[in-house]
C-alpha cells in the first residue's frame, strides 16, 4: 500500500479551510501566519512557494518577507522583533537551513515561543522532552498522522529512524516513543545498519540520501516512511532517501517522494498556525 500524503494533507486543509472560514465573524481576522526566506536556495524557495500556496488554500493570510543571503544576523534578529511585537502576527518561521554567517540556534530562540509554528524554539523542544503541552515539529507530527491515518499500529513495534537530525530525526524518535514503540536511532556511524534496519517493523528514513536505503535493508512487511527530499543523481528527478522501486516490493506500507511526507509537513504548519491563532485569541 502506497499511503498518499497529498489526499490526507488535502482533506485536512479542507476541514481546515472550513474552521477558518468561520474566525473573521468570531475573531475579527484569520490567522496570520510569517515566513522569512534568506537566500536563493533552490529547495528552500520551493517549500516556501508551498507553504504560501497553502496558506491561500487554508484561507490563512501568509506574509513571505525574502531577504539576501548577505543580510546580517542583527538585521535579520530585528526583523524578528517586529513580528513578535506585531499583535497581527500569529506564526512566524524562518526557513532553515540559513548561510553559515548566521547562528541559526541564536535565530531560532529569537522567535516568540508562542508563535514558533516549527516547533524548534528550545521552550518547545525542552516541553516536547518532558511530555508537557508543546507546538510539535512539523514533519514529525505530520508522520504519525500519516501512520494512524494507514491504520498502523505503534504500540510495542519496533520502530527504527535513520537520521538524527533536529527537525526530524530526534522529535520523530520522541513522538513514536510516546506512541509506545521501541525506538532505535541511528545514524551515519551506526554499525552494520542494515542489520539494525531489517528489524525494523516501521522505518522512518531522513538522511538525506538518494535511494539510500535499499530493498535488502527493509524487513517484508515493513512499514517504510521516506521523509528525503532529493534529486536523483542519474534522472535529475526528484527522489527520496529510500529506493522506491526495491523497497515497495518488500514493504506493507511506503510513501512516495512527492507526495507523502512532503505535504504532510505543510499541512501540519497550516494545523501549528490555527492552533497558535486560537491561543493567542484566547488570552
Ligand atoms: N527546512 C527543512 N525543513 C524545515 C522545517 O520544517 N522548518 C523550517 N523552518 N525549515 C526547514
Amino acid at each position: 500500500m502506497i499511503i498518499s500524503g497529498k489526499e490526507l494533507s488535502a482533506k485536512l486543509k479542507a476541514d481546515m479551510a472550513a474552521e477558518v472560514a468561520a474566525f473573521p465573524a468570531k475573531y475579527g481576522r484569520v490567522p496570520h501566519l510569517a515566513v522569512i526566506l534568506v537566500g536563493e536556495d533552490p529547495g528552500s524557495v520551493s517549500y516556501v512557494t508551498g507553504k504560501a500556496k497553502a496558506s491561500a488554500e487554508v484561507g490563512i493570510r501568509n506574509t513571505t518577507i525574502r531577504k539576501p543571503a548577505e543580510i546580517t544576523e542583527e538585521e535579520l534578529l530585528g526583523i524578528i522583533a517586529e513580528l513578535n511585537a506585531d499583535d497581527e502576527v500569529d506564526g512566524i518561521l524562518v526557513q532553515l537551513p540559513l548561510p553559515k554567517h548566521i547562528d541559526e540556534d541564536r535565530v531560532i530562540a529569537a522567535i516568540d515561543r508562542a508563535k514558533d509554528v516549527d516547533g524548534f524554539h528550545p521552550q518547545n523542544v525542552a516541553a516536547l522532552w518532558q511530555k508537557q503541552p508543546c507546538t510539535l515539529p512539523c514533519t514529525p507530527k505530520g508522520i504519525i498522522k500519516l501512520l494512524r491515518a494507514a491504520g498502523v499500529e505503534i504500540e510495542g513495534r519496533n520502530a527504527v529512524v535513520v537520521g538524527r537530525s533536529n527537525i526530524v530525526g530526534l522529535p520523530v524518535s520522541k513522538l513514536l516513543l510516546d506512541a509506545n514503540a521501541t525506538v532505535t536511532i541511528t545514524h551515519s556511524r551506526t554499525r552494520d545498519l542494515g542489520a539494525v534496519t531489517r528489524g525494523a517493523d516501521i522505518l522512518v528514513v531522513a538522511i538525506g540520501r538518494p535511494k539510500f536505503v535499499t530493498a535488502d535493508m527493509v524487513r517484508e512487511g515493513a512499514v517504510v516512511i521516506d521523509v528525503g527530499v532529493n534529486r536523483d543523481p542519474d534522472t535529475g528527478r526528484l527522489c527520496g532517501d529510500v529506493d522506491f522501486a526495491g523497497v515497495s516490493e518488500r514493504a506493507s506500507v511506503i510513501t512516495p517522494v512527492p507526495g507523502g511526507v512532503g505535504p504532510m509537513t505543510i499541512c501540519c504548519l497550516m494545523e501549528n498556525t490555527i492552533e497558535c491563532f486560537l491561543r493567542r485569541m484566547a488570552h
